[in-house]
């Protein structure tokens, strides 16, 4: 064996690191603007927007606070919107979800208004509308019945399409949703809609900020329907699934936590690939650099590379604007 200790080294992989412009010249992955995704939430009958405790700089909007985050949006040059609705009346069936002049697709339209360019994708789920909180109607049995839940998620599909939805993100993992709003959209006549399948959610504790942002009246959990954390080898098959039914893009959420099922859905996928940094990812953070252990701006950077790096060309998060502005100081 060579004594190393005095043959002079060779392979000085510390070359590539030794100054600014050579690690930005080497750099293997790079946020822009356009990969960004900006989640927003619209609430039904809000004088005043009102900032979500449990996600300390994302506000609840009225149809003004919205507009005006829209234009912020598409000036920092975000690559999208993507809608929640939360209304003032709620039953059993979701029904204010498909009302043609309930929240969201009042929102839809209102954002489509104020950036006629700028994609708005509208979350199609029932959760928000339900009064027991599950992204589905029930069975007599109190479980969450997935084929009469189908029909409801084609209603509501078509009603935000008609007001203006460029994309649709069905978020509620009833099998076949893919297939049955495809379907519904083309015999609309709706054949252009993008669907951003959120093919591998898991039933996650870090989505717990978001129930206060809609309002959420889940008690249990939707362990019945979303994926268990345990399991990846699951997420190719319902990405698999949703790419036969005829998804455009697909999606793994949350992100950081499932990093590894991002990689394997980036390899077996021929769309682009989406991860959603969820309210419980962002509230880490940010309430972690509140207390002063975490650099802010550094660890949103690195987090958002990280998903971008393990494969996501499109990542939905809270700091889709600020981030975008920062992207936009460097290159200027
Ligand atoms: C359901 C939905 C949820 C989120 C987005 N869509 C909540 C859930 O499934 O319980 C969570 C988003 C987040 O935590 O940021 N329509």
């Amino acid at each position: 064996m060579a004594d190393i200790s005095i043959d002079p080294i060779v392979q000085r992989p510390r070359r590539l690191r030794r100054t600014p412009a050579i690690r930005r010249m080497v750099a293997e992955t790079r946020l822009d603007p356009a990969d960004l995704v900006l989640p927003m939430f619209a609430v039904e009958g809000l004088t005043e927007p009102r900032e979500i405790a449990t996600m300390p700089g994302v506000w609840q909007h009225t149809k003004e606070s919205l507009q005006k985050a829209v234009h912020d949006a598409a000036d920092a040059g975000v690559g999208a919107v993507m809608l929640f609705g939360t209304p003032l009346e709620r039953d059993p069936i979701g029904s204010q979800a498909w009302n043609p002049h309930g929240i969201l697709a009042n929102a839809v339209r209102w954002a489509v208004e104020a950036e006629p360019e700028l994609p708005v994708i509208a979350d199609v789920c029932l959760d928000e509308f339900t009064d027991h909180g599950h992204c589905g109607v029930l069975a007599p049995d109190g479980t969450v019945d997935n084929d009469a839940t189908l029909p409801l998620y084609a209603k509501m599909s078509v009603v935000l399409a008609d007001a203006g939805a460029a994309m649709l993100g069905p978020s509620g993992m009833m099998d076949g949703q893919i297939a049955v709003i495809r379907k519904a959209l083309d015999d609309a006549g709706h054949t252009d809609i993008v669907l951003m399948a959120y093919s591998a959610k898991y039933a996650s504790g870090f989505f717990g900020p978001f129930r206060e942002a809609v309002d959420s009246q889940l008690k249990g959990d939707r362990r019945a329907y979303q994926q268990d954390p345990a399991n990846a080898i699951e997420s190719l098959r319902e990405i698999e699934l949703d790419l036969e039914q005829g998804a455009d893009f697909v999606m793994v959420k949350p992100a950081m936590a499932y990093l590894d099922v991002l990689a394997a859905a980036r390899a077996i996928s021929n769309v682009p690939v989406a991860a959603y940094v969820v309210s419980g990812e962002y509230s880490m953070i940010e309430f972690a650099a509140r207390a002063g252990a975490l650099d802010r701006k550094r660890c949103i950077m690195e987090a958002l590379t990280s998903v971008k790096r393990a494969g996501a060309s499109t990542i939905v998060t809270y700091w889709a604007t600020e981030v975008a502005t920062w992207l936009n100081e460097v290159r200027s």
